[in-house]
């Protein structure tokens, strides 16, 4: 199940009101299972657009009587067919240029419309929480201890989106605002990979074990990792604004 389906469950599950935003809500088999349930609204918005943000935040304002307590920044750009190259073997400098554009499209302004749009929401909601799905593959300290040189692009925008996450919590520091970055561990989101991937996804889990020693290679539901991160939410403070934490809640990322 993806993540975001997990969220919108958990929140609609404690009686919580959800807005779900989806650049193709007609085509998401899990959105369209539940699109009925009580306290979920679902709106159309590609969080690379500026516009449909725009229209997205009008539309939630009706719901809502113009206000947002927590946003939760979850969309990502990943592109399979780049991840295991490093920045020095990309099939072509075009696809370099095209990966990159799309992932810091995506991966960091992404987040910055999206809560440029719902900020004059937020600023009358009553918990001004923020929060933004980030991996620890963007931690620089963790990439030089164990060495793994691959998955630049999404690493690379990530990195720049914990500055992003500390550059709100300054600007509104005095505005009762909580920004946080969480990275939701390693969770079993994907499709398992191909038979052809496997050299790949050990080399990968060398890597992770050189910096876990103890950590056992099995990702975790998505039910589990949510679990841990609203924790973490719910007992988000203004003190912890600019943080970019784990579902630990510090900084180790398996
Ligand atoms: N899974 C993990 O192990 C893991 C580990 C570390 C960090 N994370 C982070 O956790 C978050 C969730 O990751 P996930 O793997 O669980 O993915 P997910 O939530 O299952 O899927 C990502 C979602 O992003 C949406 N998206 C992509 N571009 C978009 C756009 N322009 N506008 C609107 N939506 C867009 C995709 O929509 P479509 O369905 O339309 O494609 C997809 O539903 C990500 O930020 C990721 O970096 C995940």
């Amino acid at each position: 199940m993806p993540s975001y389906l997990q969220f919108v469950l958990d929140l609609l599950a404690r009686g919580d009101v959800v807005i779900a935003l989806a650049r193709n809500p007609e085509k998401s088999e899990g959105l369209q299972n539940i699109k009925d349930r009580k306290n979920l609204h679902i709106i159309k918005a590609d969080i690379a657009d500026a516009a449909s943000l725009k229209r997205a935040a009008e539309e939630t304002a009706k719901v809502t009587g113009g206000s947002l307590d927590v946003l939760i920044n979850n969309g990502v750009h990943y592109d399979k067919r780049y991840v295991y190259n490093t920045l020095v073997d990309f099939p072509s400098t075009e696809e370099l240029i095209s990966d990159f554009t799309k992932s810091f499209e995506t991966n960091v302004l992404g987040p910055i419309l999206t809560t440029n749009a719902f900020l004059p929401l937020l600023k009358k909601g009553t918990q001004k929480k923020v929060i933004t799905l980030n991996t620890g593959l963007a931690d620089t300290k963790l990439t030089l201890d164990i060495e793994y040189p691959k998955v630049t692009s999404y690493s690379i925008s990530k990195a720049a989106l914990d500055m992003v996450n500390v550059k709100y919590a300054v600007a509104l520091k005095n505005e009762g605002f909580s920004f946080l970055d969480i990275s939701p561990g390693l969770v079993d989101t994907q499709a398992p990979p191909k038979p052809e991937e496997m050299g790949e996804v050990m080399e990968m889990i060398t890597a992770f074990k050189k910096g876990y020693p103890d950590w056992t290679p099995v990702p975790m539901t998505p039910a589990e990792s949510v679990k841990l991160m609203l924790e973490i939410i719910d007992n988000l403070t203004v003190e912890d604004s600019g943080k970019f934490v784990s579902h630990k809640n510090n900084r180790e990322w398996l």
